[in-house]
Order: structure tokens, then sequence, then C-alpha cells
């Protein structure tokens, strides 16, 4: 089974990242307002998750639908925060071309296949769903921010006691992903994501058809910089 699908597909995936329900208050409005689209745009969050950032995209007056590979995140969503939602892969989108004004990617969830083709393949149906002028928001961790500070603790399992689970990150042997493995209620995963540079992330965008590319270093929109947390990329389908 792709890593994917099991590690966010499973209970423990609500517990490690248990935090990120608080985050959303602070990153939902910021993301929306860099996404900068008219009130009634219809826009895809791709991939959605449990839909934490789904009110502040309506809040903007966007017609929001979510879509995700794991069924219990979308149960969870439809919970929460019921809308329109698809059981999805990023890879092979079921909607058709150009039927939206924008795709919202948020919280670095690009970069999780194995291979430089599908991870294209993402950019390019996010692409292919847009119409002419339609833009993308793809959030990411910045690449120089996550090296620093996963330096001091490579290789070290970590214990999150409050949390309830233990975490060792290592880089691959050719520093292009970064490997984060976590122990929590009894079972292991093992997330593997591709950890693009700027010029990468910029060169995927252009080759996907995007144009017009903003980058961000940081949710309120200052400008990119190499050491920022967070590089956040707008992109318009011309
Ligand atoms: C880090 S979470 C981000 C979710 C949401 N954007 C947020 O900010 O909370 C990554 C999400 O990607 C989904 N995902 C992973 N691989 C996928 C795939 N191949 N197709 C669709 N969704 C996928 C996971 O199920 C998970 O909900």
């Amino acid at each position: 089974m792709d890593w994917f699908a099991w590690d966010f597909d499973h209970p423990a995936y609500f517990q490690i990242y248990a935090d990120k329900a608080a985050d959303a208050a602070l990153e939902g409005p910021a993301l929306a307002a860099l996404l900068d689209l008219p009130a009634g745009s219809r826009v895809l969050d791709l991939p959605c998750g449990w839909g934490r950032l789904h009110p502040h995209l309506k809040a903007r007056g966007l017609e929001v639908v979510g879509g995700d590979l794991s069924t219990l995140n979308l149960r969870r969503h439809a919970e929460e925060h019921p809308a329109p939602l698809a059981r999805l892969d990023l890879r092979n989108l079921p909607f058709r071309g150009g039927c939206a004004d924008g795709v919202f990617c948020a919280f670095t969830s690009w970069g999780y296949f194995a291979t430089e083709e599908e991870n294209l393949r993402q950019l390019s149906e996010a692409a292919r769903v847009l119409r002419p002028g339609g833009a993308l928001l793809l959030d990411l961790v910045g690449r120089d921010f996550l090296r620093s500070s996963v330096a001091e603790v490579e290789g070290y399992w970590l214990d999150f006691p409050h949390e309830g689970y233990q975490e060792r990150a290592t880089w691959s042997p050719d520093h292009r992903r970064i490997l984060t493995e976590r122990r929590c209620q009894g079972q292991a995963f093992r997330h593997d994501i591709w950890i693009p540079t700027d010029a990468e992330v910029q060169a995927c965008l252009a080759q996907a058809g995007f144009r017009a590319i903003e980058a961000y270093g940081g949710l309120d929109g200052r400008p990119w910089d190499a050491a920022a947390e967070r590089w956040i990329y707008r992109a318009v389908r011309p």
C-alpha cells in the first residue's frame, strides 16, 4: 500500500496532527486571502483532509468542493463541515476540464508520489480543471527551513508524550525527500515526501502549464525568501 493511503486514513493521523485544527484559525483566512478570488468563485479544495480550512474558504463567499483519498478524513469532513465531497486521487481528478475558478492545495500536500511524473501529474490535473484565468494556491513547507529544523534531530527518535507519539525524521540519501517515521496507537507510519527547491517548484508549475507565478514567504503575503517556514505559490492557468 502507498504510504499516503495508510498514514492519513488512520485515526492516529487526527491524534498526531490535533494542533492543526487550532492552526486553521490563522491559516484559513490567510491562505484564502492569498488565493484571492471573488465571492461566488468555485474552488476545489484538493486535498481537503477533514475540512479544517473549509469554513474559512466559505467565509469569503467561495463555493467549495472538497476531494481527498481518505474515507476517514472525508467522513469527518462531512460530519463537521458538510459540503460537496469526492473521494479521489490527485493524479486523476474526476472533474471536467475548466470547471473551477480555483484549486486550493494547503499544508504541504504535494510531493507525495514516488516519481517526478506523478508529482507533475498532480499539478497538470489542477491546471486541467481550472478555467482560463483560474488560480492554484500551493502551500508548501520551505525546504531550507525544514533542513535547518531537522538538522539537530535527524535520525533520533523524539518523544511527544502529551500528544502520544514518537517521531524520527531522516533525509533520503539524495536529500530530496524527508522520511518521517512515527509510532502512535501501536502502529507505525512513514511519511515520504519530496521537498523541492524553489526552482523545482517553479519549473514544475511552468511545465504543468501555469503562468504568472507569484511566490510568498508567509501567510501575510510577505515576499518569498529562502529561509521562510512556508513557501506559498499562486499560479494562473492562462
Ligand atoms: C497534510 S493533509 C492536508 C489536508 C488539508 N489540505 C489540510 O490543510 O488540512 C494531506 C491530505 O492529502 C490526502 N492525500 C494523500 N494522498 C492523496 C492522493 N493520492 N489523492 C488524494 N488525496 C490524497 C490525505 O488523505 C490527507 O487528507
